[in-house]
């Protein structure tokens, strides 16, 4: 058939919009709602009310932040947001500002409460609260209490410090809640979100990531036409899920390109080479540049001028793969004009896209590629989070392994890696991160960590005694950690017998490892990777 795609449902057209005051709460509220299967955005606090009308938004959200509302310069809203039409939320600051703007009273009299809270509801059958304990534990994080609810509220619940905890107007759908509905430790806070989506707002649960995949392969086919494409495979689940997404979309038109850099864990190269292939059908182009990476790291044990090097010889060996297949499609005469990037949404957000703050991920890229590229960007994953990022990947069809892959850095063991790279040592991480990985797969432990680095301090040495001899072997660390966003995290306490097996199936079968220790730091003050 000649015609062109058909235009696919546009899933995103009228969003609920966050509206960020700040901290951390804005991303948590939007992926809860996507969770609610509604699509979200996050805006700043500072776009115009008319810019948020121009969206279309289905309703708005406005989150929680670190001010206090009678704080000079405090972020705030126009009042003219609530006069809408549009059902709007506000919790904890964002409620504060509701109650404010609509003329109720939000007193600064030092009645603080932080932490889990008791929360008692006083209108069982509420829009918010229907269905729900009339005793429920919430999350409290707040210095100011609302003592009045502005006219034409019903207040709906209280704690023994706040009077108004909850306020409901259900003809002007406008809805307030004094706690975080959006974290785990409120029990029922995903069903009072979904109440106020569902019944307060009357939004269909529709979105899906389903739907994401048809309408990414329309808007792709759209931006790329007729031309070529190409996609670095770094091995992880973001860069997997684009490509196959971008494969989907345009087929042959499509080239990946993987630097085996040497650095990979066991088995992972083989995964992209051999799984990725088959699931998708991709056209790969695999590069061996392990005998460069590792002369370039000789005699390095700096641990940020190893990830300059990696990052450099990344480029170059990426760039120069790049330019053969520009001129091999040339030869055709065909044009390579796109590559395709594995941007998420928290790195959207995070580099200013969403709330204006500074982009302090900005070394996670591997590498990160070169400013001058004459390409544009095809960035499929720009609008999801990690999770539905995974979902889109296993209905595409991909291996769990892939999907499913905890995340790693891009300069991979090397950073792993504390002293000198060589091949040998590499070898040894690799023996020693295999067997964790298995122990604690086959303990089912897999989805309760968010990431274990297993680190060789290969500068260090111990005395150990094996069989009949003393040895003087390196340590290895485990360092498993539970995190939502890696941003902040907990050590994750692991079973012992799983701890044991690991140690000794490490010191038993990887030569040169006598002792295996156990990082019991939180981030911070540790980072996550040890270098
Ligand atoms: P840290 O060690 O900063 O790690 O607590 C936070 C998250 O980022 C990963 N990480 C990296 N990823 N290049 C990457 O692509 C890097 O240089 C890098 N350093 C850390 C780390 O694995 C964790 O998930």
């Amino acid at each position: 058939m000649s015609a062109a795609p058909p235009a696919a449902h546009d899933n995103t057209a009228e969003p609920v919009l966050v509206v960020d005051f700040g901290a951390q709460y804005a991303q948590l509220i939007a992926r809860r709602v996507r969770e609610a299967r509604v699509y979200s955005e996050v805006v700043p606090s500072t776009m115009p009310v008319a810019e948020m009308l121009a969206k279309n938004p289905k309703a708005i959200i406005l989150s929680g932040g670190p001010s206090s509302v009678y704080e000079e310069g405090a972020p705030t809203v126009d009042r003219s947001l609530f006069e809408a039409g549009v059902p709007v939320f506000g919790m904890c600051y964002g409620f504060q500002l509701m109650a404010t703007s609509l003329g109720g009273t939000v007193d600064n009299s030092g009645a603080r409460e932080y932490g889990r809270t008791p929360l008692t509801v006083s209108r069982p059958g509420s829009t918010l609260f229907e269905g729900t304990p009339a005793e429920q534990p919430v999350w409290m994080s707040h210095g100011d209490a609302c003592s009045a609810a502005p006219e034409g509220f019903t207040v709906t619940a209280s704690t023994d410090v706040v009077p108004v905890a909850a306020f409901e107007n259900d003809e002007k759908k406008l809805y307030g809640v004094q706690y975080h509905p959006e974290v785990m430790h409120s029990t029922h806070g995903q069903q009072v979100l979904e109440h106020f989506l569902y019944r307060g707002a009357g939004i269909q649960p529709t979105w899906t990531t389903g739907n994401v995949i048809e309408e990414q392969v329309a808007a792709i086919r759209a931006q790329v036409g007729t031309k070529r494409a190409i996609c670095g495979l770094s091995g992880g689940v973001d860069s997997a899920v684009a490509a196959a997404l971008v494969q989907k979309a345009i087929g042959d038109q499509l080239t990946c390109v993987y630097v085996d850099h040497g650095l990979m864990r066991k088995g992972e190269t083989e995964q992209v080479e051999k799984d990725f292939v088959a699931a998708t059908g991709v056209q790969l182009k695999v590069v061996d540049a392990q005998e460069r990476f590792l002369s370039a790291l000789a005699g390095v044990s700096d641990p940020e001028t190893k990830r300059k090097i990696i990052g450099r010889e990344f480029i170059r060996v990426f760039e120069q793969a790049q330019a053969e297949i520009v001129a091999e499609a040339g030869a055709e005469g065909e044009d390579v004009a796109f590559l395709v990037q594995g941007t998420l949404y928290p790195d959207v957000v995070e580099s200013g896209g969403g709330t204006g703050t500074a982009n302090i991920k900005s070394h996670h890229n591997v590498g990160g590629l070169p400013e001058d590229l004459e390409f544009e960007l095809v960035e499929p994953l720009r609008q999801l989070f990690k999770d539905e990022v995974r979902m889109v990947g296993a209905e595409l069809g991909l291996p769990d392994e892939i999907v499913q892959r905890q995340p790693f850095p891009g300069p991979g063991l090397g950073i792993r890696i504390v002293g000198e790279v060589s091949k040998e040592r590499l070898d040894l991480l690799r023996e020693a991160d295999a067997i964790a990985r298995e122990e604690l797969s086959a303990a089912g432990l897999d989805r309760e960590i968010w990431q274990c680095p297993v680190v060789l301090l290969a500068d260090v040495r111990s005395v150990g005694v094996q069989g009949d001899g003393r040895t003087y072997g390196h340590p290895i660390v485990l360092r498993p950690v539970s995190s939502e966003d890696a941003m902040t995290a907990d050590w994750s306490r692991l079973p012992y017998d799983v701890l044991g097996k690991i140690s000794t199936r490490i010191t038993n079968e990887v030569d040169d490892v006598n002792r295996v220790v156990l990082d019991i730091t939180s981030k911070p003050p540790g980072t996550i990777e040890w270098e």
